[in-house]
């Protein structure tokens, strides 16, 4: 979907969260990149950034400003696992906005995009509030294997990424477990912090 104007996301969104695919929602919390690779980006607090109608990506705000995220569950399979939220607040209006990825076929980073929809991307979040996604299936083996307990992974960078001609510096995720190709990736990890 390429939404070309508020509304007609709007006019999509109106049925989906009518039924939320995930209608229990956590207590707010903040996010922040923490990062070895970048002393600039570690610490730096992670804000919804416009980049199309209604599509936001995830960058740095700086030090200051916070904006509140939710994670969106249902009861199963757990209150831990479930979308990471964040309200479109518009004229007269609030959009339940959860996190989705989207691949690309020309790079292994993919985009991770807040849009109003009834659903998204898959997260967790470890002992020490880190954001993951669990793993069951490794491939680097073969046969590939199944892996019990699921493993989380972090494969959370920073990196400088175009999306509909908005050349912005934002949360991606690296697909495998090498190196991203795009040489401006910064390593991070996401923090959760309840406000
Ligand atoms: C998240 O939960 C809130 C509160 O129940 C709900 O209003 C919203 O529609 C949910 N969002 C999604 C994407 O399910
Ligand atoms: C989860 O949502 C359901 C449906 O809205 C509600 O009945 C239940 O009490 C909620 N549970 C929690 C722990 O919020
Ligand atoms: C990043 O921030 C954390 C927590 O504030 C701190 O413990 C760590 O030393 C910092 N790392 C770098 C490379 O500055």
């Amino acid at each position: 979907m390429r939404p070309s104007t508020i509304a007609s996301v709007l006019a999509l969104t109106g049925a989906a969260i009518a039924q939320s695919n995930y209608p229990n929602q956590s207590a707010p919390f903040n996010l922040q990149f923490i990062s070895d690779d970048d002393e600039s980006l570690n610490g730096t607090y992670i804000g919804a950034c416009h980049t199309g109608a209604a599509i936001e990506s995830l960058c740095t705000l700086g030090s200051s400003n916070r904006n509140n995220y939710y994670l969106n569950y249902t009861m199963y399979p757990s209150e831990n696992v479930g979308l990471l939220t964040w309200n479109l607040v518009g004229n007269g209006f609030v959009a339940s906005s959860p996190m989705n990825i989207f691949y690309s076929i020309g790079t292994d980073v993919a985009q991770l995009l807040l849009q109003p929809s009834s659903n998204g991307l898959h997260v967790t979040f470890d002992d020490n509030n880190k954001m993951a996604i669990s793993n069951s299936i490794d491939d680097t083996v073969t046969p590939p294997k199944y892996i019990t307990p699921a493993e989380l992974l972090y494969r959370w960078h920073v990196c400088l990424t175009n999306y509909l001609g908005y050349n912005y510096n934002t949360l991606t995720w690296v697909l495998g477990n090498d190196k991203p190709q795009n040489p401006s990736c910064k390593k991070v990890d996401v923090l959760r912090t309840f406000v």
